[in-house]
């Protein structure tokens, strides 16, 4: 089957960008990465995702009056190479509902948390403040209101007495980077439908244990 052409839209260093740009050199991987779009010039991703040979674009919000205008120029980016699937990977733009509707189930988030719990910014630090034991990444279909929509995986980390928001971001940032591309993997296999606005997933159980991961690591 043709792999699926995505575009992976970023605004700052883009590790999970790296992190589905390796998982999708495997040869049966169902995505290509088609596309890396910053809206900011100086993101660090861009270049890595130039070293690696993939097309990168730059749509700078900055040049653009308001955000219909903004995303206008995002659709015609991502139109013009045919892209199928969005995935924001630390994409700092707030995104319209038009945008959102016009790729509804097409488009999907990571975000530092457990969602529903600790939607927005700092969520390290908001989760070593509640003082939960558990904290995690959740990967999503986005829907217009900010950090929320259905559901396609997420992992969780222990929380620690020690930990500081540096250690807590690291250790919830490799469960992002092992999560990304499993979800990524099942929208494209077209494994993961939202019914009802929840995920199914149709697979034959080779997916269930990865979908949580609780990694031993400190
Ligand atoms: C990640 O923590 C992601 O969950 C959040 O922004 C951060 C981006 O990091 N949405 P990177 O650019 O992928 O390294």
């Amino acid at each position: 089957m043709a792999k699926i052409r995505t575009a992976v839209l970023i605004s700052g260093r883009g590790s999970n960008m790296m992190a589905l740009l390796d998982a999708a050199e495997a040869p049966d991987f169902p995505a290509a990465i088609s596309l890396v779009l910053s809206n900011r010039p100086d993101a660090a991703g861009l270049s890595a995702a130039a070293r690696r040979g993939v097309e990168t674009v730059v749509v700078d919000h900055r040049q653009f009056d308001d955000r219909a205008a903004f995303e206008a120029s995002l659709n015609e980016a991502l139109n013009e190479k045919k892209i199928e699937l969005v995935c924001l990977a630390g994409f700092m733009r707030l995104l319209t509902g038009d945008f959102v509707e016009a790729w509804r189930d097409r488009l999907i988030n990571i975000h530092p948390s457990l969602l529903p719990a600790f939607k927005g910014l700092e969520t390290h630090d908001r989760a070593l403040a509640a003082g939960v034991r558990i904290h995690g990444a959740t990967v999503h279909f986005v829907r217009a209101t900010m950090d929320e929509g259905p559901v396609i995986a997420q992992g969780a980390v222990p929380v620690f007495p020690s930990d500081t928001t540096d250690s807590l971001a690291e250790r919830v940032l490799a469960v992002e980077h092992r999560i990304y591309p499993i979800a990524l993997a099942l929208v494209a296999n077209r494994k993961a439908r939202v019914v009802s606005e929840k995920v199914m997933i149709d697979d034959d159980g080779s997916h269930a244990g990865d979908v949580l991961i609780v990694p031993h690591c400190r």
